[in-house]
């Protein structure tokens, strides 16, 4: 069943509301995190968390929750849910202000948590996707998660009316990450992503698709890489909760690989189960 907590009430997600007023709502001033829920655990909570405190730091909003409130409150509402499979929302706003302005006026942080039922894809579920490339207009702080997200909507919305199932986007020639997803290529025995910076987001499931590779004995290479780097490599793969690692087939027409998903992707993807299955099994 899906759930709500808005400021202390427990709700049906619909029944949450908010104030016109909402600096969420109102400024987009808001942060927010997507966890996985398999087997009734969080996993990389911790993971989650941490970001969410880099995130509420780098906007300069306090918060009375400790890292141990959060995670006490998320698994309230796992519990409460009571699903197997779930993508916890959460999200931070500056809350309620006394009237529309720019100036940060005193008021309590909003936070809302949802948790929503998810069907985790099987391998054999996995379709390929087909992708373009266009340019990250974005801000320049692409690495925190904020709830303003209009321009990976509207770069995401162009590629779908264009025919394709999502973007991955360039700065300066340079790929940063997909809409709302990491990038990873393969390229002989190499996988590569773009480094850690301001212009991506740091996502938690790039970090543990690299840390799966490694425990893969396969190559890990954090580099920059341009549009010709995605269209000659091997395989080309998307990262993200809930997605977790899809092959991309096709980039701007072109096909990746054989346009079906690669070797090392079906490794990956296998290694990726067994691990969250331990964690599954060691989370008490
Ligand atoms: N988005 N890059 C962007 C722009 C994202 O929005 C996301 C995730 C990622 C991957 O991050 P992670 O592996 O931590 O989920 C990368 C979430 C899922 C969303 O907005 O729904």
């Amino acid at each position: 069943m899906a759930i709500a907590y808005l400021n202390g009430a427990w709700t049906a997600p619909r029944d949450a509301k908010i104030s016109v007023f909402d600096r969420g709502f109102m400024f987009g001033d808001g942060v927010y995190e997507v966890m996985p829920v398999y087997g009734g655990k969080i996993l990389t909570k911790t993971a989650h968390l941490e970001r969410l405190a880099r995130s509420l730091k780098e906007i300069r909003l306090e918060t009375a929750h400790s890292q141990e409130d959060w995670s006490i409150l998320l698994e309230q509402a796992v519990e409460k849910a009571g699903e197997s499979n779930a993508l916890i929302y959460l999200q931070v706003t500056r809350g309620v202000a006394p009237e529309r302005s720019h100036v940060y006026l005193s008021a309590e942080p909003t936070v809302l948590i949802t948790v929503t039922p998810f069907a985790p894809k099987t391998e054999q579920d996995i379709v390929c996707l087909k992708v373009c490339t266009k340019e990250d207009f974005r801000w320049h702080r692409a690495d925190i998660k904020v709830t303003s997200l209009i321009a990976n909507g509207m770069i995401k919305n162009e590629a779908l009316s264009e025919g394709f199932d999502d973007a991955i986007m360039l700065r300066a020639g340079l790929v940063t990450e997909a809409t709302s997803s990491n990038v990873f290529i393969v390229v002989g025995d190499e996988i590569r992503t773009p480094p850690k910076s301001e212009l991506l987001l740091h996502g938690i499931t790039r970090q543990e698709v690299i840390r799966v590779a490694q425990g893969l004995d396969l190559k890990v290479k954090e580099c920059d890489f341009q549009v010709d780097d995605l269209e000659s490599a091997n395989e080309v793969w998307l990262s993200a909760t809930g997605l977790e690692v899809q092959p991309v087939g096709q980039i701007n027409g072109n096909q990746v690989g054989d346009g079906h998903p690669g070797p090392v992707w079906r490794e990956m993807f296998q290694a990726f189960q067994k691990e969250k299955q331990q964690s599954i099994e060691c989370i008490d």
